[in-house]
């Protein structure tokens, strides 16, 4: 079966074919960090209007790199939730026309299950069960993943994403946007324990949600203090700040991997390019005994692949949305009761 995958939730156009869930034809991504980089954040309208003029061309490019005319599609899987609605607007009318020019079935796919299928794309996946780290720009969440589309939420963030808290440090520290890679890249030089900055909702009581706006704060009252410094005192400054946020994001993930009994564990998402990340998550799993997975920094960052791939298994499964299918801004992921 070859899904035609889209994706426009926030400031990424893409458009995939993915045949039988696991074998890209063809992947193609539009990014607009020119558009955004001099607001120091994703401007809604601005994104919106950058889908419309991308989403015609990155299709099209997608269905040439495949070799490939609308017709020979099996189905089509755009992401409707959760981003921008203006942005997911804009892949979600182009799929529904799509589909209804063509009779093609259409489903709809939730983003955070697209960043948790991109692994499949890849030889030896993780088997089910195994839990996901979905760290991006826009989400920070811990999950249980039973089966394709069985997905329940052990923790989220209270507040910033854990690539939030990357972009807003890296802004106060005028490293640009977005500075995730920026400050990891810098990190890599610097001492991990020169600044104490606090580690967020670590105690028990909390279990698998997190908290990363005290530590921008922590950084706010920092840089007000002793300033942006430069050379070495930066890269010790990057290197704690990061070390803050990777230690709770590790602590959290190999204490659920206990407590689930489970011994194989996904990173996924934007952060998941992040080496510091890498390096801690599979020392813990070294430790405790599960082993860590992580997709190629093309399939962590948005794109519209792994859509295909999530939607792949919906199709599959004889799931079906009519041309009512709507984007919704917020739509978190079934939570544990
Ligand atoms: O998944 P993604 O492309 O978009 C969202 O769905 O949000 O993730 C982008 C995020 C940004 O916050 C960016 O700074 C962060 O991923 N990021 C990194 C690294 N590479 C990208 N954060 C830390 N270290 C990196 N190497
Ligand atoms: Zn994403």
């Amino acid at each position: 079966m070859r899904v035609l995958g889209l994706e426009s939730s926030c400031d990424e156009t893409a458009a995939a074919i993915v045949e039988d869930g696991c074998v890209v034809r063809s992947d193609v991504v539009a990014s607009q960090h020119e558009v955004h980089a001099r607001y120091g954040g994703v401007v809604p309208e601005l994104a919106s209007r950058a889908h419309i003029l991308n989403v015609v061309p990155v299709v099209q490019a997608a269905l040439d790199r495949a070799g490939m005319v609308l017709d020979d599609v099996d189905g089509i899987a755009v992401t409707h939730a959760p981003g921008l609605v203006g942005a997911l607007l804009v892949g979600l009318q182009t799929a529904k026309a799509m589909a209804w020019v063509t009779g093609k079935p259409l489903v709809g796919v939730h983003h955070l299950e697209g960043h948790l299928a991109a692994i499949f794309l890849e030889p030896d996946p993780p088997p089910m069960p195994h839990l996901g780290l979905i760290v991006s720009g826009g989400h920070t969440s811990l999950v249980r993943v039973d089966g394709h589309g069985r997905v329940v939420e052990l923790g989220a963030t209270r507040d910033d994403a854990a690539g939030e808290a990357f972009d807003k440090g890296a802004k106060l520290l005028g490293l640009g946007y977005p500075g995730g890679a920026v400050v990891d890249r810098l990190a890599r030089r610097g001492d991990p324990r020169a600044v104490a900055f606090p580690r967020a909702m670590t105690a028990g009581e909390h279990g698998a949600d997190f908290s990363f706006s005290g530590l921008k704060t922590a950084l706010l009252h920092h840089v007000r203090a002793h300033g942006v410094p430069d050379g070495p005192a930066l890269a010790d400054l990057c290197a704690s700040y990061q070390a803050a946020i990777v230690e709770v994001l590790v602590r959290k993930t190999r204490r659920a991997a206990r407590r689930e009994g489970i011994d194989h564990v996904l990173i996924c998402g934007g952060v998941a390019a992040n080496s510091a990340l890498r390096v801690a998550m599979i020392a813990a799993g070294t430790e405790d005994g599960f082993r860590v997975y992580v997709p190629p920094p093309a399939l962590c960052t948005d794109n519209a692949a792994m859509i295909a791939a999530a939607g792949y298994h919906r199709l599959a499964r004889g799931d079906r949305d009519d041309l009512a299918l709507d984007a919704i801004a917020s739509a978190r992921l079934p939570r544990r009761a």
